[in-house]
């Protein structure tokens, strides 16, 4: 699978071994994140396409995401084996040190009027949680970083939640439904579009 060779891209570039999560204890939070640096970029700012950024995010959708990842309660690739090696105090750390960076995003290539159109959907359907272009997470809603997140991420994350391997919030849930029923999987490119058009 597409996903698969893109991970093991990853893997291969990053040159680090899975043993390298398991930190002893008591490591700053800086410490344990430069384990993830080879899939998610030097202080969580990914520089290709394979992993997705994670810098500034919400401290507390870190930890939920990692505990999800732990637990094996969210689709994963890789992040699952890998959040398995930390306890929560190093979850906590962790995501305290990629919360205090800068989040930046990616500069990509993207079609100029699957943008536009992108964009009226977004506004219509989603921008009520993922506020500024989804550039802004909502902290009460803990919701995901889109605007300027790797367009092959977010399409791969699309794709789980189609197909129910990532369940999505019972209100997302409502709006993704109204989106598609209007739009169709034309509507998510054209979002996809939108996502990767933020700078
Ligand atoms: C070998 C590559 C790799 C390494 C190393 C890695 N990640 Fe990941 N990470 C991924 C991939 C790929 C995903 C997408 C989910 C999946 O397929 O597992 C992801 C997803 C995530 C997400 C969810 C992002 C979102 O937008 O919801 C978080 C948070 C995360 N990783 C944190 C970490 C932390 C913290 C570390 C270091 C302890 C780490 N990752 C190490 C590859 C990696
Ligand atoms: C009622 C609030 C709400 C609405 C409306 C909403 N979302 Fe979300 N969204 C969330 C929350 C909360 C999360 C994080 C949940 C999780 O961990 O799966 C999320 C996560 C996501 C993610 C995953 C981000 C990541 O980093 O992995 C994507 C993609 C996404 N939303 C797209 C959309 C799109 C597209 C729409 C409009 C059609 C939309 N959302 C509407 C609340 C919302």
């Amino acid at each position: 699978m597409k996903r698969n060779t893109l991970l093991q891209a990853a893997l291969l570039t990053c040159g680090l071994s899975l043993s390298a999560a398991s930190v002893a204890g008591g490591a700053s939070g800086a410490m344990l994140a430069y384990t993830c640096a080879g899939c998610h970029g030097t202080n969580g700012v990914s520089t290709g396409p394979a992993g997705p950024s994670i810098a500034g995010f919400d401290y507390d959708y870190l930890v939920d995401s990692m505990h999800q990842f732990k637990a094996g309660e969210r689709r994963s690739t890789i992040m699952t084996r890998i959040a398995k090696g930390y306890t929560d105090a190093d979850i906590e750390a962790m995501s305290k040190f990629f919360a205090d960076q800068k989040y930046i995003l990616a500069a990509q290539e993207y079609d100029k009027a699957a943008a536009k159109r992108g964009g009226k959907l977004h506004k219509k359907y989603c921008n009520n949680c993922h506020e500024d272009a989804g550039t802004l997470q909502d902290p009460d809603e803990d919701t995901g970083m889109l605007g300027g997140q790797w367009r092959p991420y977010l399409s791969y994350t699309f794709a789980d939640y189609q197909a129910g391997e990532r369940e999505m919030g019972k209100k997302m849930k409502k709006k993704f439904k109204s989106m598609h029923k209007k739009a169709g999987d034309k509507g998510i490119a054209d979002l996809l579009e939108f996502y990767a058009s933020q700078k």
